[in-house]
């Protein structure tokens, strides 16, 4: 078995595992209180037995083949002789008879085997992808089931600390147990079983006690889950409630609370409140470059410019890129102003605006790019440019341009060109108007 045949096997056989466990943490306890033919679950505990004892292969392989090295001596040293010995079909003893007379001693035997269900843990760790995902509904699903299964522990002590009485049969005994541990345990506490003896005033107070815990544990967790489920929401929420203050308090005039508004409309139903770059930041060079280049790669796709770009040439711009959002009728960039980055059309439309007729000179669209005039010649902004709807844009700030142009002469000579073309264009259409 090679290792990724073990790792994508590991999940499935962890819930198979977590069946049989669950399976042998309610049998054996349960043997031990009442009365019943273990020989009639001969087989399925044989079954049992047969997984615990791959689990013991599977252990060992997986502590081989992990990357720390200690981690096999660590397993030999912990694990190893519980797995072994939950792994001994102590039933099959019982197909001899001298065994009859040890009867309850085999019973206490399988013990050993609930010492497994300490393994929970991990396997519930181990069905989700890594750590941290859905880390409060794992903790609700590992609380409720311990709960499930420990009221059925409890249930059974107090069926051992009580006289049962005489013709009730043993499924009574047991709901009515039970329906004693799910009273005390939610302290609801009904009262009509009632403790008698001191030892089981004393079992009532601990059990008591641990209910309390347990329930104010389970609210606290239900609350927090329930909190969490959309959490982009609840903080995108809370953000939009400062915002509301804050324009109120200002007093700012409609129109202007309507564009912020708008604006953050986009934001949630774009980007669902995130901030792109904030999230950027925080992550390594190389992640960053990952994410950047498959969320960066289709408008790369569509500038001309880019057209047979190597991948290296793409990855150097794409780190460098900045998102930027405008909304309509924003001014991105004006006439005269000194130019200090370039722009990269992701989604919307900007327009080219003579500034002096107000005359939309062109219109750009995603994949466009503009503001490359100022950057190459040294020279004031060409020309205005207006955002006509919501636009996504990816900024690239001259230093940037002018590290990443170094190492691409043949790139810089194309947008040189590109540039005198728009120049020549913008002249030819002043002296048109001259004429
Ligand atoms: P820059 O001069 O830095 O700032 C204004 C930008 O408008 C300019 O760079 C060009 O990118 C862009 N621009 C100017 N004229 C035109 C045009 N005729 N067609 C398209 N874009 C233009």
């Amino acid at each position: 078995m090679n290792k990724i045949k073990l790792e994508t096997i590991l999940p499935y056989w962890s819930m198979l595992l977590l069946l049989f466990l669950t399976y042998s943490a309610i049998e054996i306890p349960l043997a031990l209180v009442f009365d019943y033919d273990l020989k009639s679950l001969f087989f399925i505990n044989i079954f049992v037995n047969l997984v615990f004892f791959f689990d013991l292969g599977i252990s060992i392989l997986k502590s081989k083949q992990s990357k720390k090295k200690d981690d096999f001596t660590k397993y030999l040293k912990s694990w190893f002789i519980i797995d072994l010995l939950s792994a001994v079909p102590f039933e099959i003893l019982l197909e001899f008879d001298y065994i009859n007379d040890n009867y309850e001693f085999l019973k206490l035997l399988r013990i050993v085997r609930l010492i497994r269900i300490f393994k929970i843990f991990h396997i519930s760790k181990q069905l989700n992808r890594n750590e941290f995902q859905g880390q409060g509904q794992r903790r609700i699903l590992t609380l409720m089931y311990i709960s499930s299964l420990g009221a059925h522990w409890i249930a059974l002590m107090w069926t051992v600390l009580n006289e049962i009485p005489e013709g009730e049969t043993q499924v009574s005994t047991y709901i009515n147990s039970l329906y004693w541990t799910l009273t005390t345990l939610t302290t609801i506490g009904y009262g009509d079983i009632t403790p008698k003896t001191d030892l089981q005033k004393i079992y009532t107070m601990v059990i008591m006690i641990v209910g309390a815990g347990m329930y104010g544990y389970i609210i606290g967790n239900i609350a927090n889950l329930l909190a969490n489920i959309d959490y982009a929401r609840t903080v995108f929420t809370e953000k939009m409630e400062r915002i509301n203050t804050f324009l109120k308090y200002r007093n700012l005039p409609a129109s202007l609370q309507e564009n912020i508004y708008q604006y953050y409309t986009y934001v949630w139903e774009n980007k669902k409140g995130y901030d792109e770059s904030e999230i950027m930041n925080e992550l390594p060079a190389s992640l960053r470059m990952k994410i950047s280049l498959y969320l960066n790669a289709g408008i790369f796709e569509k500038i001309p410019l880019f057209a047979g770009a190597s991948d290296s040439m793409i990855a150097d711009f794409v780190i460098r890129l900045k998102p930027v959002i405008f909304t309509p009728k924003d001014y991105i960039i004006k006439k005269g102003e000194r130019g200090d980055c370039l722009y990269f059309i992701s989604s919307g439309k900007v327009e080219v605006v003579n500034d002096e007729t107000g005359d939309n000179i062109a219109t750009l669209g995603v994949g466009a790019y503009f503001g490359e005039i100022a950057l190459v010649d040294s020279t004031p902004r060409s020309a205005t440019i207006r955002a006509i709807d919501y636009c996504d844009l990816y900024s690239l700030e001259k230093a940037s341009f002018d590290e990443v142009i170094k190492d691409y002469p043949e790139f810089y000579q194309k947008i040189k060109e590109m540039a005198r073309a728009r120049v020549e264009e913008n002249k030819k259409r002043e002296l048109d108007k001259h004429k």
